[in-house]
C-alpha cells in the first residue's frame, strides 16, 4: 500500500495534510503511518496462515530498524515478538509493553551483562553465534542457576546478493557460526549444563528482493536440522531472520510479503519445527517518510543545489549506502498564491558540513524556498540511525493515525545534546 495520497491541501499521510504536520511539529520530521505499519504486520500474519502456519510462527520485529516506544507498542498489540541486538533494545520492547518470551537476541558481541539482563527478563531465545559466547552465555546462567534457552546462528555461506554492507550469509562475513563447524557446534551446547538447545537460526542479509537466496538458506538449515535429529538434538523452532527487501524506487516495486516468503513456507508443509521471522525494513520502512523543508537553492554552473534542512545526521542511508529514496513535493502542483518554482535538476543536499551529505542525486524539481518535500520509504534504519553530528537535535517523530497525528518523539533540544558533558575543574 501507498504512504501518501494527494488532498486538497498536497500530500497527505491517512487523512491528514503534511503541511498541517509540518506546522504544528515543524521539520525535520518523521512521519510514520500507523495504517501503513498495519498493514505490513498483517501482510506477514496472512502469509504465514496462508501456508497453515499461523499458529506455529512468531514474528520477530526486528527493533534495530526503528525503536520508537510507539512501533514498538503498536507491534506489541498485534501480537509480535521481538528480535533484538542490545540491552538497549531490551528495556526499550519492555518498556513498550513487548513480551519477554517472545523476544529473540541477536547479535555478535553480547556483553555479559547484556546476558545477564535477558536471562532475568525470561526471553524466548538467545541466538548464539560463536562458540565463545556457548562457554560464556553458560557460565552466566549458571551464576544465576538456570538455564539459557539458545539457538545457533549458522553461516550458510549463500550470497544474498545485496549491498556488500547489509550482506551477512557468506563465509567472509563476520556473522554466524560457519556452516561446517555447525554441527560440532550443537553437540558442545548441548552438553554445556546451563544452556538449553531450542532452535536454529540464519539471516544472510538485508533489502533482498529475490527469495531464491533465503529459500537456498532455508533447504541447507532445513537438512541441518535434519542430520542434527538424526544425533539425537531435536530443535523446536527454525529462524530464518529478516531480510525481505521494499521498493525504494517508483519504478523498482519490491516482491508482495507472500510471494516472497511462499518458497520458504512451502518447505515447511508436514514439519513440525515452530517457525520465526525477523522482519525489520519490511514491517517499517515504507510505513514512514522525512519531512524537510528547502532552506535555500542555490543554482550553480555544473549543478543546482537544493538546501534542505534534514541532513544525512537525519537519514544517513544515502550518505552510507548510496541509498536511493524517492522525494517528492508536498504541495499540489498549482496550489498555493504563489507560482511554482522552474523544473531544474538539484542536488538535495543537507547543512552538514561535508559533501557527503545529501539525501538525493540529481532529482527533477519545480522547488521554491520554503517548500516542503518528503523522502520517502524512510519508517527503516532513518531515526534510528539518526546522529546528532554538527550538534543537530535529532527529528521530530509523529504517527498518524486517520485524522489524527500523534507526537511521539519530541524534537531534542539543543541543551539536552550536551547535558551530559561537563569541563575540567
Ligand atoms: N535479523 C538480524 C540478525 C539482522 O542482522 C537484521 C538486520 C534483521 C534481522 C532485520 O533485517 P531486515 O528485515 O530489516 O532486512 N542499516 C541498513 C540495514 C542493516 C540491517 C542489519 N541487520 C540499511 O539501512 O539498509
Amino acid at each position: 500500500m501507498s504512504l501518501t495520497n494527494l488532498g486538497g491541501d498536497g500530500l497527505q499521510v491517512e487523512a491528514v495534510a503534511l503541511n498541517d504536520i509540518a506546522a504544528r511539529f515543524g521539520t525535520p520530521c518523521y512521519v510514520y503511518s500507523r495504517l501503513a505499519l498495519t498493514a505490513a504486520y498483517v501482510g506477514y500474519r496472512n502469509a504465514l496462515h496462508a501456508h497453515g502456519l499461523g499458529d506455529r510462527a512468531l514474528i520477530c520485529y526486528a527493533v534495530k530498524a526503528n525503536s520508537n516506544l510507539a512501533i514498538l507498542n503498536l507491534f506489541a498489540r498485534l501480537g509480535a515478538g521481538f528480535d533484538i541486538v542490545s540491552g538497549g533494545e531490551l528495556a526499550r520492547v519492555l518498556a513498550a509493553g513487548g513480551s519477554a518470551d517472545k523476544i529473540v537476541f541477536s547479535g555478535v558481541g553480547k556483553s555479559r551483562e547484556e546476558m545477564r539482563q535477558a536471562l532475568e527478563a525470561g526471553i524466548h531465545c538467545f541466538n548464539v553465534e560463536s562458540t565463545s559466547e556457548l562457554e560464556q552465555l553458560n557460565e552466566v546462567a549458571g551464576g544465576l542457576n538456570r538455564r539459557a534457552p539458545v539457538s545457533l546462528r549458522v553461516n550458510p555461506d549463500v550470497d544474498a546478493r545485496t549491498h556488500p554492507y547489509i550482506s551477512t550469509g557468506l563465509k567472509t562475513a563476520k556473522f554466524g557460526v560457519a556452516f561446517d563447524q555447525a554441527f560440532d557446534t550443537y553437540r558442545r551446547a548441548a552438553s554445556l549444563p546451563h544452556l538449553a538447545v531450542k532452535g536454529i537460526d540464519c539471516h544472510i542479509g538485508s533489502q533482498l528482493l529475490d527469495p531464491a537466496p533465503a529459500a537456498e538458506a532455508a533447504d541447507k538449515v532445513l537438512a541441518l536440522v535434519d542430520r542434527l535429529a538424526a544425533a539425537g538434538i531435536v530443535l523446536e523452532h527454525i529462524d530464518l531472520g529478516g531480510g525481505m527487501g521494499i521498493q525504494y524506487r517508483r519504478e523498482e516495486p519490491a516482491p508482495a510479503t507472500a510471494d516472497y516468503l511462499a518458497p520458504m513456507l512451502a518447505k515447511f508443509a508436514g514439519r513440525r519445527e515452530k517457525l520465526i521471522f525477523e522482519p525489520g525494513r519490511s514491517l517499517v520502512g515504507n510505513a514512514g517518510l522525512l519531512l524537510t523543508r528547502v532552506q535555500v537553492l542555490k543554482p550553480g554552473e555544473e549543478k543546482h543545489f537544493a538546501v534542505v534542512d534534514a541532513a544525512m545526521n537525519d537519514l544517513m542511508r544515502p550518505a552510507l549506502y548510496d541509498a536511493w529514496h524517492d522525494i517528492v513535493p508536498v504541495a499540489k502542483v498549482g496550489a498555493g498564491d504563489t507560482a511554482p518554482g522552474t523544473p531544474m535538476r538539484y542536488e538535495i543536499v543537507g547543512p552538514v558540513c561535508e559533501s557527503g551529505d545529501f539525501l538525493g542525486h540529481d532529482r527533477e524539481l519545480a522547488l521554491k524556498e520554503g517548500d516542503l518535500l518528503a523522502v520517502l520509504s524512510a519508517g527503516a534504519y532513518g531515526m534510528a540511525m539518526a546522529s546528532n553530528y554538527n550538534s543537530r537535535p535529532r527529528a521530530a517523530e509523529v504517527m498518524v493515525d486517520g485524522t489524527h497525528a500523534h507526537l511521539i518523539r519530541r524534537r531534542e533540544s539543543v541543551a539536552e545534546l550536551f547535558a551530559p558533558e561537563s569541563v575540567l575543574p
